[in-house]
């Protein structure tokens, strides 16, 4: 049985103490949901901590969205994995396609972050995906499967049981649009097959993500799916009752 997930990417929002009070209303709200459905929340490295404190003794991961490629040092503005797991931080997003395409993130950079993570218990949420214009030339296929070769076929199998990836096409990220549930279980499935060809059964295992306008008239839709395992969430993530109610959508 694969976990299903439902992880909030918060991306550059909230102030600390709207984070608490988001964090703290969807833990009141948790009990509502399956206990099936495992909840992440990645609010911004700023108030990490007080959104740790606000969800003990919930069921409610927490973690980062982003980590430096570098243990430690002279990195100004870098925020190291050792440092997001001793705030209790359970994950940390990596490639999300926001960082590659405005920071210019490449594998290079991502399989540094991956042994960084991995080196400090941390599990990585690794993010996939292709843009609207590779989607057109029906390029997508081979985007994932690069974006996956060079990355987490450096894993060792250790590793990779505690890997969830995300599948996000850029296309639907903040635009409205989503992945019809079939486009999503076509290149899913396509997905755990690649990391079959590396992984062996342990693929079936793997929690593949589906991100982009998951909100909660769509989810259970695409939730539905075979190889859909949940969603990695932003805009509908910062509102408590619709984060929730993609819980439901299992
Ligand atoms: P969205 O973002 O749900 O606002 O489209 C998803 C993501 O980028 O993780």
């Amino acid at each position: 049985m694969r976990k299903k997930i439902v992880a909030g990417n918060w991306k550059m929002n909230t102030l600390p103490a709207e984070g608490v009070e988001l964090a703290k209303s969807v833990a009141a709200g948790r009990g509502e949901v399956c206990e099936c459905v495992n909840f992440i929340v990645c609010p911004p490295f700023t108030h990490l901590s007080q959104v740790v404190e606000a969800l003990k003794g919930s069921t409610i991961a927490v973690g980062a969205q982003n980590c430096a490629a570098e243990a430690k040092g002279a990195y100004t503005g870098e925020v190291a994995a050792s440092m997001i797991a001793a705030l209790g931080c359970e994950y940390v997003i990596l490639g999300h396609s926001e960082r590659r395409q405005y920071y210019g993130e490449t594998s290079e950079t991502l399989n540094k972050k991956m042994v960084q993570a991995y080196a400090n218990g941390l599990k990585p949420i690794y993010c996939v995906g292709e843009s609207l214009e590779e989607r057109k030339a029906g390029k997508h296929f081979d985007v994932c499967k690069a974006q996956i070769e060079e990355v987490v076929f450096n894993l060792s199998e250790e590793q990779f049981k505690d890997l969830v990836i995300a599948y996000e096409p850029v296309w639907a990220i903040g635009t409205g649009e989503t992945a019809t549930a079939e486009q999503a279980q076509e290149i899913h499935a396509y997905i755990r097959e690649v990391l079959a060809s590396k992984f062996g059964a342990a693929a079936a295992e793997c929690p593949i993500l589906y991100g982009g306008s998951c909100k909660p008239s769509n989810a259970a839709e695409i939730f539905a799916k075979e190889d859909v395992d949940g969603g990695l969430i932003g805009g509908a993530a910062l509102k408590a009752e619709d984060f929730l109610a993609i819980g439901k959508g299992f």
